[in-house]
C-alpha cells in the first residue's frame, strides 16, 4: 500500500468518523454536516482523541499484543493508533470505559466493519474491488477472514491458517480437493490464491488476472498457452475448463469425464459436421485418442495435433 495515499484516506476517515457520533448524537441535518465536516478541517477535533498511552492503560493486554502486529506502527505514524479504527475515544475514557461511546466492532454489520478498513485499504490493488466481490456480496466483511487482536496466523493477520481457512465454509470446494487427482494445495505446493483473489477481482469466481479467464493457468503451465500454428479451437474459445476441472477430479489429469474419447466424441460427433468426427473408425485401436493426437493444447507441425 502506498502511505501516501493512506494519509489522505486516514483523513477522510477522520472526517467521517468525526461527525459520526454528533450524528447520532441528534444533529443530522446537511447543515451540520456541512459545519461538522468544517470544524474539522479547522482541525479543532484533537480533543475528542485520547492516545494510544491513554488506551494502554486499561486494554494493557490488548496493547501488548498489538505492539507486535502490522498496525501498530502503521497506524500510530499516519494515523491516531488504536482510534484509527474504534474512533475517537476522549468520551470512551471520560465514561471510564462507556462501551456506547466507542466504535466496537461487535455491534457493527458486516458491510459496515469493512468499510472501516477500507478507508486505509480499499485503494490497494488487492482489496480495491471488495465491495463487489462475491464475499462483500454474501455478506462476509474482512473481519471473517482477519483479525488485528486476535490473530491465529502472524502472516496478513489470518483468523485461521489457509487453506483450512477457506475450507470451513467452502465444504464442497474441500471435497474438491480431496479427490485422487487435485492441485496440491492440501501438500502446500498450490495456493488458494494463486488462483484466486478473495478479495474481489473483475472477473467470474473471483479467479486473478485478466484479460483471458485462463491466464490464471497460464501462470504455471506455460507451455498451454501458444500461439500456436495450429490451434485446437476450443482451447482458446471455451477456456481450460471446458476439459479440465480445476480443483480436483475423480480422474486422471483433472479431466472432466472419465475417458479421453468420450470427452472428445462429446464434440467431435458427426464426420460431416464442423467439429468434423474422425473418418477413422471407432475400434480399439482409436480409444486413447491422445496417443496419436498427443500435441491436443495447439501444434507447430501438426494440423492433427500429433507431436
Ligand atoms: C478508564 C479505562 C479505559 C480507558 C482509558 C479506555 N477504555 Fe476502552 N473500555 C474500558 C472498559 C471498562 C470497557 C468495557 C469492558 C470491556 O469490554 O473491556 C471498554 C471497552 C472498550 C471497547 C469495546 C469492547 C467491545 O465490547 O467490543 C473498545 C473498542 C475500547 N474499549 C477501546 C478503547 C480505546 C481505543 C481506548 C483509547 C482511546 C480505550 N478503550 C480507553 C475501559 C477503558
Ligand atoms: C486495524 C484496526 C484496529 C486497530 C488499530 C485497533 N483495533 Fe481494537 N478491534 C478491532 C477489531 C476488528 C476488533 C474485533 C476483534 C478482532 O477482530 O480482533 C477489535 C476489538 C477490540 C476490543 C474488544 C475486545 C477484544 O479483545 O476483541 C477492544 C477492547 C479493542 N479492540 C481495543 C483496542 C485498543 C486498545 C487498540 C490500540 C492498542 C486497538 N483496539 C486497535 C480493530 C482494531
Ligand atoms: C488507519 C489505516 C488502517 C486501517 C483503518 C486498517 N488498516 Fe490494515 N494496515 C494498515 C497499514 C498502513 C498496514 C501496513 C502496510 C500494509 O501491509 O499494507 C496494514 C496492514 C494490514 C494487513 C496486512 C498484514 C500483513 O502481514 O501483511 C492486514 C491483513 C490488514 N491490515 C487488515 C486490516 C483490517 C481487517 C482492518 C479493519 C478491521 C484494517 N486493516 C484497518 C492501515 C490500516
Ligand atoms: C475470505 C477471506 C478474506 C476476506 C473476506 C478478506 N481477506 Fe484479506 N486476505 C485473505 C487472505 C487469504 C490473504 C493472504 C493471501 C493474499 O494476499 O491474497 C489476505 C491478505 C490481505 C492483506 C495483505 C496482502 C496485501 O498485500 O494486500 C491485506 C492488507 C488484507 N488481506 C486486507 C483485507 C481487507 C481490508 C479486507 C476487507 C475489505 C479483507 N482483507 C477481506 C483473506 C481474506
Ligand atoms: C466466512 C465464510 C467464508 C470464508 C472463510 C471464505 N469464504 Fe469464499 N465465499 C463465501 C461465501 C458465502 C461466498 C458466496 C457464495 C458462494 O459462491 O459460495 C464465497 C464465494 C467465494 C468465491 C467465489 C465463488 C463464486 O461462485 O463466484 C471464491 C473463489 C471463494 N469464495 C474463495 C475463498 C477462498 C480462497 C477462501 C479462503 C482464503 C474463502 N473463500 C474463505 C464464504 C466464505
Ligand atoms: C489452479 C487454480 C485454482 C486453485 C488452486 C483454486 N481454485 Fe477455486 N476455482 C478456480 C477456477 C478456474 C474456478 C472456476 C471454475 C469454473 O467456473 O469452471 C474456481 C472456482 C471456485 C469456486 C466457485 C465454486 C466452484 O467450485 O466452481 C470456489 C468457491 C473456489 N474456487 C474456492 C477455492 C478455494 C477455497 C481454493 C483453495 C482451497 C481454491 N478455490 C483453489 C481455480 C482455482
Ligand atoms: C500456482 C501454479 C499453478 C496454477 C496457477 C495452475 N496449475 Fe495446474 N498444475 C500445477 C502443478 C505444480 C501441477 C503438477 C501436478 C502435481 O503434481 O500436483 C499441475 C498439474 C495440472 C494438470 C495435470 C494434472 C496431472 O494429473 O498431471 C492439469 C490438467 C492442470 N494442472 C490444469 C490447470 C488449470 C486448468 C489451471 C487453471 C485453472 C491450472 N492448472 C493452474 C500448478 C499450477
Ligand atoms: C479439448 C480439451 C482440452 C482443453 C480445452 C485443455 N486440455 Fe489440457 N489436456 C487435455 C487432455 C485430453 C489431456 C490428457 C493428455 C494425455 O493424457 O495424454 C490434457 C492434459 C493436460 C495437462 C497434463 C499433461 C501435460 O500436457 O502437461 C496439463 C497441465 C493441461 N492439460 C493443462 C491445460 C491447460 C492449462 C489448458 C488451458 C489452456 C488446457 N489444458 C486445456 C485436454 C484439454
Ligand atoms: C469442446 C469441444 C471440443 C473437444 C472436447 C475436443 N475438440 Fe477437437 N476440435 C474442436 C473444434 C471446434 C475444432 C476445430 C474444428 C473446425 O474448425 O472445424 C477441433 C479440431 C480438432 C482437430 C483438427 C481437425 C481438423 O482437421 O481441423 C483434431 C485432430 C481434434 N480436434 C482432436 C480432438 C481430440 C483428440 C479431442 C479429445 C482429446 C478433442 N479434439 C476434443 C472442438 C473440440
Ligand atoms: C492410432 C492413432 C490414432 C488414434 C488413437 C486416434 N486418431 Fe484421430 N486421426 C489419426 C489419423 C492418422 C488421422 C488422419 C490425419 C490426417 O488426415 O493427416 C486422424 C484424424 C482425426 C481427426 C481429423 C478428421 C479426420 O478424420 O481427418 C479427428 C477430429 C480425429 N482424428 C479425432 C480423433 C478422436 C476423437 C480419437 C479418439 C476417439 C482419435 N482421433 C484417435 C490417428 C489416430
Amino acid at each position: 500500500m502506498k502511505i501516501g495515499i493512506c494519509r489522505v484516506r486516514i483523513l477522510k476517515w477522520v472526517a467521517l468518523a468525526t461527525f459520526l457520533p454528533l450524528l447520532l448524537g441528534g444533529l443530522s441535518g446537511a447543515q451540520e454536516q456541512k459545519t461538522a465536516a468544517r470544524s474539522m478541517v479547522a482541525g479543532d477535533d484533537a480533543s475528542q482523541y485520547a492516545g494510544v498511552e491513554v488506551c494502554k492503560t486499561c486494554h494493557e493486554g490488548i496493547y501488548k499484543n498489538f505492539e507486535n502486529t502490522p498496525h501498530f506502527q502503521t497506524t500510530l505514524k499516519d494515523g491516531h493508533g488504536c482510534e484509527s479504527c474504534h474512533g475517537p475515544g476522549a468520551a470512551h475514557v471520560a465514561g471510564g470505559g462507556d462501551v456506547s461511546k466507542i466504535v466496537s466492532f461487535k455491534s457493527l454489520s458486516r458491510e459496515e466493519s469493512s468499510k472501516r478498513c477500507l478507508s486505509c485499504h480499499g485503494e490497494s490493488h488487492k482489496q480495491s474491488r471488495f465491495t463487489q466481490s462475491a464475499h462483500a456480496g454474501s455478506d462476509v466483511g474482512c473481519v471473517d477472514c482477519h483479525s488485528p487482536h486476535h490473530a491465529k496466523e502472524e502472516q496478513h493477520l489470518l483468523v485461521a491458517s489457509q487453506p483450512q481457512l477457506c475450507y470451513g465454509c467452502h465444504a464442497s470446494t474441500k471435497a474438491d480437493f480431496g479427490k485422487p487427482f487435485h492441485h496440491r494445495v492440501n501438500e502446500g505446493l498450490v495456493e488458494c490464491n494463486d488462483c484466486h483473489n478473495v478479495h474481489g477481482t473483475g472477473t467470474v469466481r473471483q479467479v486473478r488476472t485478466l484479460p483471458s479467464g485462463d491466464a490464471v493457468c497460464f501462470k504455471c503451465h506455460a507451455d498451454k498457452q501458444g500461439p500456436f500454428v495450429y490451434e485446437h479451437v476450443p482451447v482458446k474459445t471455451e477456456g481450460c475448463s471446458s476439459c479440465h476441472t480445476a480443483h480436483g477430479s475423480t480422474n486422471p489429469r483433472l479431466l472432466r469425464v472419465s475417458q479421453v474419447n468420450l470427452m472428445c466424441l462429446q464434440c467431435h460427433t458427426l464426420p460431416t459436421q464442423s467439429p468434423i468426427g474422425p473418418a477413422h473408425n471407432q475400434s480399439q485401436k482409436y480409444q486413447a485418442c491422445t496417443m496419436c493426437h498427443e500435441a491436443i493444447h495447439g501444434s507447430n507441425f501438426s494440423n492433427v495435433f500429433f507431436k
